[in-house]
């Protein structure tokens, strides 16, 4: 859907990504039908008060009339008119939800009172948030403490940071400028000072800004030095099959568990099996890996999953040894990756 040329008036924040004429768009409708009800509900206040007033102090009312058209009629007028609230602002919430893979993808980390961000390249911004114009940007958003939302009203997204887990959304900015980021969650004392800016650049400034700073290593490549630091190698090999499955070409995939069930083996999963490894262990494993709960940092935890989301990437060529696996893009839907050895 493109976004509608609304005027935006004194009320609405500037429209600066692909979401804003949307969300606009869903929310000039609901004020309209509030706007439409109220006027209706007190002009049929003043017609009937006037139309059926008492003429003559011994009037008595008479019995109400009812019509089953009529009330047939507001029943699936009203049920029509809500169905199509819930369709439309669902299809906007889904579409903020689905994360595309394969674009530009920006950990997030909330931290009283601060954001902190973390770019494949290696670069990290306390703050402040560069990103291109025109190119569809994932946020995988987690905190190092408390519940705290990111919000971008120019862009209208509001996704809170929840300990515990990883959110993700996205959003694709469509002009070049600096736009207020709020944290919109109560958080603390200095709640109201854990805000930022997020810094919009035409395509080849930004590149001239990826080139300038110093950039220290790459989550990934963190999270490989990681891997091998805190001896995850050992039981996760790459040859063969270890005490613990596989994790090239693991990520995006269906995972099938002790229980029957499969899991998506997301940035959710993967942080999860980290800090609690038997909440949902993978068929034909045994329960063995110890929790890294209090080890590692959040900061940590997602260079852990960069790297192992990297094992499953194309930048990344996979480990010369292991059996051929089929890439995330290239997997149809459903495809099932089981380990290859069950249970010993
Ligand atoms: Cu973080 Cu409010």
């Amino acid at each position: 859907m493109k976004p509608l040329p609304l005027a935006i008036g004194p009320f609405m924040p500037e429209q600066a990504s692909t979401f804003a004429g949307r969300v606009d768009a869903l929310y000039y409708f609901l004020v309209a039908v509030a706007f439409f009800f109220t006027a209706l509900i007190f002009l049929l206040i003043f017609y009937c008060a006037i139309k059926y007033r008492r003429r003559s102090p011994d009037e008595t009312g008479e019995p109400p009339a009812t019509s089953n058209k009529i009330e047939a009629t507001w029943i699936a007028g009203i049920f029509l008119l809500e169905a199509v609230m819930f369709v439309w602002g669902a299809s906007v919430y889904v579409s903020m939800y689905s994360a595309p893979e394969g674009t530009l993808q920006i950990h997030v980390i909330g931290k009283q009172w601060m954001w902190r961000f973390y770019h494949p390249d290696g670069r990290r911004e306390i703050n402040e948030l560069h990103v291109p114009a025109g190119r569809k940007v994932r946020l995988v958003i987690a905190t190092d403490d408390v519940i705290h939302s990111f919000y971008v009203p120019a862009f209208r997204i509001k996704f809170d940071a929840v300990p515990g887990r990883y959110t993700t959304t996205w959003f694709q900015a469509t002009r070049p400028g600096r736009y207020h980021l709020f944290c919109a969650e109560y958080c603390g004392t200095g709640h109201s000072r854990m805000r930022g800016t997020v810094i919009v650049m035409e395509p080849r400034d930004y590149q001239a800004w990826l080139g300038s700073g110093r950039a220290e290593g790459s989550p990934a490549s963190e999270g490989e030095k990681l891997f091998l630091a805190l001896g995850c190698a050992s039981c996760h090999r790459s040859d063969v099959q270890g005490r613990g499955p596989m994790l090239q070409g693991l990520f995006g995939k269906q995972v099938l568990l002790e229980t029957g069930e499969t899991v998506v083996a997301d940035e959710s999963y993967i942080r999860e099996s980290i800090l609690d490894p038997r909440a949902r262990v993978v068929a034909g494993f045994k329960p063995l890996m110890p929790s890294f709960r209090g080890i590692v940092t959040e900061e940590q935890l997602l260079q852990l999953v960069a790297y192992i989301k990297s094992l499953s990437g194309e930048e990344r060529p996979p480990i010369s040894g292991m059996a051929p696996q089929i890439t995330g893009s290239a997997a149809p839907a459903g495809v099932e990756t089981r380990p290859t050895r069950r249970g010993k």
